[in-house]
């Protein structure tokens, strides 16, 4: 389906601010090489997402948490070489930024530096709140993510649907704007109920982008891997699926191996 929209020749932070004051909502991938960042930027994405997800899909953990600051600037700097048009967010991996706000400026500008991305997304709201300034300070644009944070997996011990109680929703919304105002571009929100996700991209003018938290929100993101299904085990209710690529794949390699053993690969016109 095509929908009519502006046309933005190379997306920035203004553009996305834009998109969500003109009603155009915000489509946003993950990508971690160079060679599926070309077929995304070429496919017309807006933004692609750096993410430390990289740590289960790449690295094959079972969480976030391993994955390094020179794995992350290894992965986006190979991204940034595949894009002309999208927007650039590398997230910043646990353990980079938590400590302190010099040490989070340190490693933002590391990944700015090192990798040639946009801007970074972090973790958390208020308890974070003079890293991300020191940050903002320096001039580095900054996404948040609130709702599931999957850098704080063993505090919460599970992965399921945040801020349901009143309390919980109540210090989401809180965060939300406080992310607003001192000056962070764009939200994610992982899975939260669509109501509480749609009055928070409501109250907000930067645009909040879901994981998980309905259609009421201004732009979605999803694991690459996963919406194209070259991951089969993961299947949330959020996740819609695009391609069977697990399976088709399994299809290319088992005909692929058939065709070396039979010796029907390569056949005449294959060789020199
Ligand atoms: O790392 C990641 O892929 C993310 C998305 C799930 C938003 O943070």
């Amino acid at each position: 389906m095509s929908v009519s929209k502006k046309e933005y020749k190379k997306v920035t932070v203004k553009s996305l601010v834009d998109m969500k004051k003109h009603g155009e909502k915000i489509s946003m991938l993950t990508a971690y090489d160079f060679t599926m960042a070309k077929i995304l930027d070429g496919a017309g994405i807006d933004v692609l997402l750096v993410g430390d997800s990289a740590s289960n899909v790449m690295a094959g953990n079972e969480t976030t948490l391993p994955i390094t600051l020179d794995q992350m600037i290894y992965h986006a700097s190979s991204v940034v070489k595949g894009i002309d048009r999208c927007l650039v967010v590398v997230d910043l991996p646990f353990g980079s930024y938590q400590s302190d706000p010099k040490e989070a400026l340190r490693s933002a500008i590391r990944i700015m530096k090192e990798s040639g991305g946009h801007s970074i997304k972090l973790e958390g709201g208020k308890e974070i709140k003079e890293s991300i300034k020191r940050i903002l300070n320096a001039g580095i644009p900054v996404m948040g993510h609130l709702g599931l944070t999957p850098q704080s997996i063993y505090k919460f011990g599970t992965y399921t649907v945040r801020a349901k109680k009143e309390e919980e929703a109540e210090k989401l919304m809180e965060d939300a704007l406080l992310l607003e105002r001192i000056g962070c571009f764009a939200l994610v929100l992982e899975k939260v109920p669509a109501k509480l996700a749609q009055k928070i991209a409501e109250a907000l003018t930067i645009p909040v982008i879901g994981i998980g938290a309905g259609n009421g929100v201004d732009g979605q993101v999803l694991v690459t891997h996963d919406m194209i299904g070259m991951t089969h085990e993961f299947q949330p209710r959020f996740l819609r699926r695009y391609l069977d690529l697990y399976k088709d794949m399994t299809g290319a390699f088992e005909d692929y191996i058939e065709n070396v053993k039979s010796g029907d690969f390569p056949n005449e016109k294959e060789q020199y």
